[in-house]
């Protein structure tokens, strides 16, 4: 089935195409140029952002694949979660071509494209799987039984891991964004020059909180005001912070995998294109001999050729919706119907 898939979720345009789970076309525009200035998205920016380069966005992906938008079956298009001026305009694209080509259509929830990624570069994997979604707006620690069987086990109770990131960044007076920005300074850097406080938290056992390791980091900016002239001992705290948040994350997996009897894990979301994360859950599956699963760097963070495979899945099992498919801010992984 020819799918075409729209993201607009939060600040990265994008349209692709897949056909049997096989990605024929994703084109990402992304709008980092026009947040940088404000260190962090705006939304009414990003969604006349979206609005105004959509159209070239779905062309360029249908071109890109090498087919005419008379030839797609079906269109999948982000719901949800994200940022409602943003959805909206994927929505009513999506919504234009099913209505007048007289296609399906269907939406698909943002997270499970994130979960999901992984198919459209290993075309069998097999379940269960432990799924670790990170990104800007989520951290979540999940069992997947199957497509559209969850079990969450964790989330963060505040900042996501992709967000408190970003704020250091921005507190260290990095680029923007700061997860892409403090994983790049890092990698030479000494990570043990600076102890931070692992994002742990007593209530639950899966749970994350990464606020207190950023409030360690504002105390510690605070009483070193001699780092911002010092490139070197900048990379090391950065490089110290990161490892923080990277240790949080794993040891709740690492948790996972013993209580459940864990085989495969899959991490997703833009978080897990960061290098010393992936390097930390690598070592921890080779020493358990167990498999870990991690897409390519594009296909982690924000992109529609997740989204298009996943609604590929939905159409497949005969779930689809109508027009009154609504934009969905909060949306947490709900079992398909
Ligand atoms: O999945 P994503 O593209 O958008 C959301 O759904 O949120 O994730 C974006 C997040 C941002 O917080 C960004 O800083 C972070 O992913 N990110 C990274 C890296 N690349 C993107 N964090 C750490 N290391 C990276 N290399
Ligand atoms: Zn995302």
């Amino acid at each position: 089935m020819l799918v075409l898939g729209i993201e607009t979720s939060c600040d990265e345009t994008s349209a692709g195409v897949v056909s049997d789970r096989h990605l024929l076309s994703n084109v990402i525009f992304s709008q980092d140029e026009i947040h940088r200035k404000f260190g962090g998205v705006v939304p009414e920016l990003a969604g006349r952002r979206h609005i105004e380069v959509i159209t070239e966005v779905v062309n360029s992906a249908l071109e890109k694949a090498g087919v005419r938008l008379n030839e797609i079956e079906a269109v999948a298009v982000t719901q949800g979660p994200g940022l409602v001026v943003c959805l909206l305009v994927g929505l009513g694209v999506a919504k234009a071509i099913a209505f007048s080509r007289k296609i399906p259509l269907v939406g698909v929830n943002h997270l499970e494209g994130h979960l999901f990624a992984i198919f459209l570069e290993n075309k069998e994997v097999e379940f269960p799987l432990l799924g670790l979604i990170a990104s800007g707006g989520h951290t979540i620690l999940c069992l997947v039984e199957d497509w559209g069987r969850y079990q969450v086990l964790g989330q963060t109770l505040d900042d996501a891991a992709g967000e408190a990131l970003d704020k250091a960044g921005k507190l260290l007076g990095l680029d923007y964004p700061g997860g892409k920005e403090i994983d790049r300074i890092s990698r030479n850097a000494n990570s043990k020059a600076v102890s931070f406080p692992i994002a742990f938290t007593k209530q639950s056992q899966f749970d994350y909180s990464f606020s207190g390791l950023k409030t360690a980091l504002l105390h510690y900016v605070k009483n070193h005001p001699e780092l911002k002239d010092n490139p070197s001992a900048l990379a090391d705290l950065s490089a110290s912070y990161q490892e923080a948040v990277v240790q949080g994350l794993l040891g709740r997996a690492e948790k996972a995998v013993e209580r459940f009897k864990i085989e495969r894990i899959v991490l997703s979301g833009g978080v897990a294109s960061n290098f010393r994360l992936r390097e930390a859950f690598s070592e921890f599956v080779q020493k358990k001999r167990i498999k870990l699963l991690v897409p390519s760097a594009r296909l982690c963070t924000d992109n529609a050729g997740m989204i298009a495979l996943v609604g590929e899945e939905k159409l497949k099992r005969g779930i689809q919706d109508d027009f009154r498919l609504d934009a969905r801010a909060v949306l947490g992984l709900e079992n398909w119907r």
